[in-house]
């Protein structure tokens, strides 16, 4: 810093030369206007030289724990602690893995969709009331945050046609976050988790649907577990099934107790057609289920909330 001072002292003085040519005779000007202008470029380089090495200063890298040089008390610093993973991530990881070892592809959905592939392509007729089901927020441009996991299904299944054309099937689940414009309590939150699962074959039935989710069901919850159905609507399967899983035993379930999980069904003709796949040849069957739900079961919680308020006594129950 110091020799950079110096020098811009230097070229100062330098400068005040100048004024002094009308006073050099004029045989001598020439050569001594040359020799100022070689001292002043030699300067100004010297001063770039120094101004570059101002800014590069080698400093040793912060170390906000160190002493200061002049020893000041340090600040006193907030205390932290390390985060852990969301239990719903964990959770869903679990989930992921259990389909996985059953031989599922996993897709990820995305958290803005279309009206065609919320509803269109899910065999929902134009102003059906079937649509009200799904109260849905939408951005100004017309944009949807999905209300369920089944907006993936039409691109499943123009994706992984390609499976059926090598006479492989079709087997894929898609865990995603979902929207609902509800009213939030302690059973209804507007965002939460579901997975979806869609399979295609050639000579699948709903026997094979409902064994693959009991399966799942009893592995996740890792016990042995009365399954149970009853008729439901959905425009895209038909026939459509609400299925229910016993409430496990260790978690205080008696005899009976049918706790509904999810909605599935086999995949509607139109729904297949729609995505480039023959339903004479081909049948499918496909199924969502809140991954929240499952969650609060299994830990026995009594309100969905907690999951996304970002309360930390609850999360570090974890
Ligand atoms: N998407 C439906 C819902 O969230 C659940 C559902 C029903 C998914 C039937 C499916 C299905 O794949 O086949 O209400």
């Amino acid at each position: 810093m110091q020799n950079l001072e110096k020098l811009k002292a230097e070229l100062k003085a330098l400068n005040a030369e100048y004024a002094k040519i009308k006073d050099v005779p004029a045989a001598e000007r020439a050569d001594f206007g040359k020799k100022l202008n070689i001292k002043k470029n030699d300067l100004l380089a010297r001063i770039a030289e120094a101004e570059n090495e101002a800014l590069n200063v080698a400093a040793e890298p912060l170390d906000i724990t160190a002493p200061t040089a002049a020893n000041e008390p340090l600040p006193e610093f907030i205390k932290a602690e390390n985060g852990s993973a969301h239990p719903l991530m964990t959770e869903l990881d679990r989930v992921i893995e259990i389909y996985q070892l059953m031989g599922f592809d996993v897709v990820e959905p995305r958290q803005l969709d279309d009206e065609f592939h919320m509803f269109d392509s899910l065999n929902f007729a134009k102003e059906h009331p079937a649509r009200d089901g799904y109260d849905t927020f939408r951005t100004e441009e017309g944009f949807i945050p999905p209300a369920h996991t089944s907006t993936m299904q039409h691109r499943v299944l123009k994706t992984f046609k390609r499976n059926l054309d090598e006479g492989k099937n079709i087997a894929v689940v898609v865990p995603g976050r979902v929207f609902r414009n509800e009213d939030v309590d302690a059973t209804h939150e507007h965002t939460f988790y579901q997975c979806e699962g869609v399979y295609v074959s050639k000579d699948c039935t709903m026997g094979n649907m409902l064994g693959i989710l009991r399966e799942f069901f009893e592995k996740y919850y890792e016990q042995k577990l009365d399954i149970s159905t009853q008729p439901g609507y959905f425009p895209f399967t038909e026939p459509s099934l609400e299925f229910k899983i016993e409430k496990p035993k260790s978690l205080g379930g008696k005899k009976g107790e049918f706790i509904e999980m999810l909605g599935c069904g086999m995949i509607h003709p139109n729904v297949l057609k729609m995505a480039g796949i023959d339903p004479t040849i081909y049948h499918g069957f496909a199924w969502g289920g809140g991954i929240d739900r499952l969650v609060m079961l299994r830990y026995g919680l009594k309100d969905v909330r907690f999951f996304e308020s970002g309360k930390l006594n609850f999360l570090k129950e974890f």
